[in-house]
Formats: C-alpha cells, sequence, structure tokens
C-alpha cells in the first residue's frame, strides 16, 4: 500500500501521482487534502505516517507533497519509525532507499515535475535497502527516536 498525502501546494502533483500510480496497477490510500483550499501540512503528514506505521506490510512506503517537501520531511519524521526523505533527483530517490531505507517519500509541489516525481517514485521503488553498514546507522536514528534527548 502506498500511504499519500498533500496540503493545498501539493494537491495537484499529489492528483498526479494517484494516476500514475493507478496505471502502475499500485494501490494508493489518500489521506487528503483534496483541494486547492489552504490547509495545514503536518495534519496530513501526521495522517499518512500514523497510517503507515499501522500498516504492517513492510513493502508498503508514503509519498507525501507539500510546497517544497521540506515541511512534510520534517513533519512526517517526529513520529516513531518514520524515515521521510525530500528527494530531488534520481540520485537522492536511489540512495533513500538503499542507504537510509526511507519509508516516505516527500515532493514539493513547486519545485518538482509530474514527469520528475514519476521518474524518482520509479526509482525509489527499484532498489532495496542494502543493509550491512547502513543498519548500525539506521540503529542509531532509532536510538535517537527512543531516547530522552
Ligand atoms: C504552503 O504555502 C507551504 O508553506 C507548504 O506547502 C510547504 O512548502 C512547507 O514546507
Amino acid at each position: 500500500m502506498i500511504f499519500l498525502g498533500s496540503d493545498h501546494a501539493g494537491f495537484e502533483l499529489k492528483e498526479f501521482i494517484k494516476n500514475f500510480l493507478e496505471k502502475k496497477g499500485l494501490k494508493y490510500l489518500d489521506v487528503g487534502t483534496n483541494s486547492l483550499k489552504s490547509v495545514d501540512y503536518p495534519d496530513y503528514a501526521l495522517k499518512a505516517a500514523k497510517k503507515l506505521m499501522e500498516d504492517s506490510d513492510k513493502s508498503s512506503f508514503g509519498i507525501l507533497v507539500c510546497g517544497t517537501g521540506i515541511g512534510m520531511e520534517i513533519a512526517a519524521n517526529k513520529v516513531d519509525g518514520i524515515r521521510a526523505a525530500l528527494v530531488h533527483d534520481e540520485y537522492t530517490a536511489e540512495v533513500a532507499k538503499r542507504h537510509n531505507n526511507a519509508n516516505i517519500l516527500t515532493l514539493g509541489g513547486r519545485t518538482t515535475t509530474p514527469t520528475e516525481a514519476e521518474r524518482f517514485i520509479d526509482k525509489f521503488m527499484s532498489f532495496e535497502y542494502e543493509g550491512g553498514r547502513h543498519d548500525n546507522r539506521i540503529f542509531k536514528i532509532t536510538f535517537i527516536e527512543k531516547s530522552e534527548c
């Protein structure tokens, strides 16, 4: 399952991504927003992140879109277990999976074209997390998450 969310600034790109996923036969769940009316991106980051964390399918992930992808990235990363990555080219989309085991991609509706978004999503989905030396780093991120610091 792919959990999708956006604010008003990411709404149009999110709608495009839905169409793209449908054409590929991929299942998604859209948590909103559903129009261009101004909303607060953390509300949608939280909805999508919670749904993803409740999903036991390890192949599930999220895609969040705001104006730049920055706000969605910051907000989603406050949720335990979320590793949200703002990607802005095919390389960052690839290493977000291979090295960071990102489980949410964030994109900017004002900075990323629909064609770029397709390419970044395809790239992210075509790689696996490498594990190995990256496991210890992910473990340290989880440690920060669980500690009181
Ligand atoms: C909304 O205008 C904009 O601030 C928001 O979509 C996002 O870019 C924040 O990071």
